[in-house]
Parts: structure tokens; C-alpha cells; sequence
């Protein structure tokens, strides 16, 4: 059965509930029994096939024809009529984008619309992103005090993605509010309530994505992806669509910002905690490149991604039907001894650190990976120099309850102001 229904169901998978506590805490640890002994498992709380190991999940990546990417972005948590009749009453189609389209569509479109991803054009923005992260830094360097998610890490990956995909900066708060809601939508466990005010949030996004696409639609030369992605609709509608142009309007907008804006709080939250990481980061700027990367592996911000089987295969031992819903878990393949020696341990010198899953693999590999890179290197790079005395705060993390974007809500820290390093001072 696709759905596992008729399979046997271990107590550990049975008990397995990505939407609350060890998960949410740690997905890696939380999977390390599966790690061990069952690898391939059927989830009855999710009613996915969850898939742990290093080989296992890079082989479904490899293969997008036998397993699919079309229920990437559904909603893992089905709606009730009342909330999908709000949904419709928005004109909401949300539909295929690139993450969640299949071959040979998927690469026609992917390639018609790489020029702006090529390494030319990343590099075009790292003068803005230093400039935006050193205003930030300025704003709060002599509180002693901060809440770095709050004060720069959501706002800098959105100003940026704005301005990458040529979106005109509106009111940032409430595409923050939009992003948030389009995460639970589509990978958390919203109550009944809270579906149908979710509902309408979701809606208003998808409008207000609607309209965005239209004032850019009147700007034919503007510049930015969005806008190569209005022209290249223009000049092929079979293969940039419609329907794609305004779903991607939306996807987009959360693809490019909470991604970045989590990683980058994860990985200040652990070279703080592991303290060794950011004193040598502090010493040498030439680590941070490879201490991005091992941030990435060891604790990234996309954790699990899914896909769909077209026919009947073996994953990791275990047969599985034509249907099977997989939950591909990166964050706990980031953490397989067969492929990352000593993989609990944050070695931010470790030499194969890059082979980590978080951008995914393969096919639909994340297109923008080095502008997030980019992103993450400039900011560990500032903080580092204008700040090497900065500690965590004491404090609770908490997370936004879903199955794939993590990074904390809130992340405090503290220094002492009167040892800043002089201003100037590189
Ligand atoms: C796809 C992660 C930042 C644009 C993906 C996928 C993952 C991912 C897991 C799916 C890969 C697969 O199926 O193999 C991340 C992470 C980021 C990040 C962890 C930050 C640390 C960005 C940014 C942009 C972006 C900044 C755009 C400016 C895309 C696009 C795709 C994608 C367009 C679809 C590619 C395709 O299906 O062909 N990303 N992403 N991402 N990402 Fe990212």
C-alpha cells in the first residue's frame, strides 16, 4: 500500500512526530535510532516513509524520475473544506514552480532561466550586502545586547532576495509575516483553528503576489530574476508559464529569504556554543568559507524535503509501492558516520564538510546556494571582526513548528561594549 497502512510499524516509528519535540529541537539526534537500525521507515503521524542515511537520501535526489518532486510543496497537513474554500475564495492556485516540477519540463524551464544564478551575477551583489550587514551591525553595536534574528538575520536575506529577483521593497515586516505563514502551510500541523486563519494569510500572499507580478509585468526592461522570468514567459509561455510565474512569485520569496536568514542564525547559535569555531573564525577570516559549510551540514536550515515514488522501488532494504511519499531527512544524513567521520562532532576544518545535503543534490540542487553562501560569509565576517566578544545570552530557543525550515525564532547575545574593537579596526 502507498500509504504503509498494511505494513508492520517499529514503537520508535510509530512514535516518530516531526512537528514537536525531539525533532523540532534536533532532527539529527532525534533520527539517530533510525540511523542505526531502520533506516527506511513508514511514519503513521505523517503517513510519509521517512528516509535517514547519507546514500539513501542522495540516491532519491539523484533520481527524480522514479521519485518525484511534485508533492514537495503540498501541504503536508491537509486543509479541511472550510479552510481550502477560504483558500479558493482568494483565487488561490499555487501550482508548479521549479523545486516541485517534473521532467523534462522542470530542467527546460531551469535552464532558461540559470543566466542570472551564474557567478557574475551573484558577485554583483556582495557590495550591497556588506553595506546592508555593517548598517545593521551599526544600528545595535553599542547596546551590549541584541536579538540577532530580530535586529539583521531575517532583514538582510530579504532586502537581498528582493533586489535579486527585482521585487520593489514593500512593507518587509508583512512579507515576513506571509513567509511564516506559507512554512506552516505547507510543513506544519496547524490546528483546526488555525488552519482558517492561516487560510487567509496564505491567500492574501498569493494576491498580493499577484499584483507585485503585475506592476513588474509594466516595466518591461526591469531588472532582476523575476523579471528575466517575465520576459522569458514572454518569449516562451510554454515553458515559463503563467501559472509558474505566479506561483514562483510566492515560492520564491520564502525560498530565497527564510532559508538564508535560519541558516545564518543556526550557524552563529553554534560557533557561539562550540566557542573554539569562532575564535578561530575571529583569528582567521580565510576559516569561515569551510565554517559556513560545516554550519550548513551540521545544523542547516532546510532539514527535510519529500518527494513521490512514479513506480515501485527499494530504498535503503525496504521495498516500497508506486505512491510512497518519502520524507527525505538531510539534517540527519548530515550527521551519517558512513560518510562524515565523527559526524556529531562541529569541526569547522573538516575537509569533506561541503558534501552535506542541506541545498539538496542532483537535478533541482538550490539554484541559489551561492548567493546564500555569500550572504553567510559576509555576515560571519563582520560579526566576527567588529564583534569576537560576543556570547550567547541565556535563553530558551524555540522553533516555528515544522517538518523542513529550521532556525530559531529568537537568538540573543551579549558583549561588552567597552571592549569593542575600535572602530576602523580591520
Ligand atoms: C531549491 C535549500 C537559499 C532558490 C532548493 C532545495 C533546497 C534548497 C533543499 C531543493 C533541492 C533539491 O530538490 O535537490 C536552500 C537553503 C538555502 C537556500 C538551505 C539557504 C541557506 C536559496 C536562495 C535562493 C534559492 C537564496 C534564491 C535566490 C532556489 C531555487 C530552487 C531551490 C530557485 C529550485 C531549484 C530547482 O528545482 O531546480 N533550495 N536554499 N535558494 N532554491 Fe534554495
Amino acid at each position: 500500500h502507498a500509504d504503509g497502512a498494511a505494513c508492520p510499524v517499529s514503537d520508535r516509528a510509530r512514535a516518530f512526530d516531526p512537528f514537536t519535540g525531539a525533532y523540532q529541537i534536533d532532527p539529527a539526534a532525534a533520527l539517530a535510532w533510525s540511523r542505526a537500525e531502520e533506516p527506511v521507515f513508514y511514519s503513521p503521524e505523517t503517513g510519509y516513509w521517512v528516509v535517514s542515511c547519507y546514500a539513501d537520501v542522495k540516491a532519491v535526489f539523484r533520481d527524480p524520475l522514479l521519485f518525484s518532486p511534485c508533492n514537495v510543496l503540498e501541504k503536508i497537513t491537509p486543509f479541511p473544506d472550510e479552510a481550502m474554500a477560504v483558500l479558493a475564495s482568494y483565487g488561490y492556485a499555487m501550482n508548479r514552480t521549479l523545486v516541485n516540477e517534473d521532467e523534462p519540463a522542470h530542467t527546460e524551464r531551469r535552464r532558461v532561466l540559470m543566466a542570472h544564478f551564474l557567478p557574475a551575477n551573484i558577485e554583483a551583489h556582495r557590495d550591497r550586502v556588506r553595506v546592508l550587514t555593517r548598517e545593521k551591525v551599526d544600528a545595535f553595536i553599542a547596546k551590549g545586547r541584541a536579538d540577532l534574528v530580530e535586529e539583521m538575520l531575517w532583514e538582510i536575506p530579504l532586502t537581498v532576495a528582493l533586489h535579486f529577483l527585482g521585487v520593489p521593497e514593500s512593507d518587509m515586516a508583512r512579507l515576513r509575516e506571509f513567509s511564516m505563514a506559507h512554512t506552516v502551510n505547507t510543513w506544519g500541523r496547524p490546528s483546526r483553528e488555525d488552519q482558517i486563519a492561516l487560510a487567509h494569510e496564505v491567500g492574501r500572499f498569493w494576491q498580493f503576489a499577484g499584483e507585485v507580478l503585475n506592476r513588474m509585468r509594466a516595466e518591461p526592461h526591469g531588472q532582476g530574476w523575476m523579471h528575466e522570468a517575465i520576459r522569458q514567459n514572454a518569449l516562451h509561455p510554454d515553458i515559463v508559464t503563467d501559472s509558474y510565474l505566479h506561483s514562483m512569485m510566492m515560492a520564491i520569496i520564502v525560498a530565497a529569504h527564510e532559508t538564508t536568514a535560519h541558516a545564518a542564525a543556526n550557524a552563529i547559535k553554534l560557533l557561539l556554543t562550540d566557542g573554539a569555531g569562532w575564535r578561530a573564525i575571529c583569528e582567521d577570516a580565510a576559516l569561515i568559507p569551510n565554517a559556513v559549510e560545516e554550519c550548513l551540514r551540521y545544523a542547516g536550515s532546510v532539514v527535510a524535503w519529500r518527494r513521490q515514488l512514479t513506480s515501485p522501488a527499494t530504498v535503503g532494504g525496504t521495498d516500497l509501492p508506486a505512491g510512497a511519499k518519502l520524507l527525505i531527512v538531510m539534517a540527519s544524513a548530515n550527521h551519517d558516520e558512513r560518510q562524515f567521520q565523527n559526524a556529531d562532532s562541529f569541526d569547522i576544518y573538516r575537509d569533506n564538510a561541503t558534501d552535506h545535503l542541506t541545498f539538496g543534490y542532483g537535478a533541482h540542487q538550490c539554484m541559489g546556494k551561492n548567493l546564500a553562501r555569500l550572504e553567510l560569509r559576509i555576515i560571519l565576517e563582520e560579526l566576527s571582526r567588529r564583534l569576537p566578544h560576543l556570547r550567547l545570552a541565556e535563553q530558551e530557543f524555540t522553533y516555528l513548528p515544522n517538518t523542513s525550515f529550521r532556525g530559531p525564532d529568537h537568538l540573543w547575545v551579549e558583549w561588552d561594549v567597552a571592549a569593542n574593537p575600535a572602530e576602523g579596526a580591520e
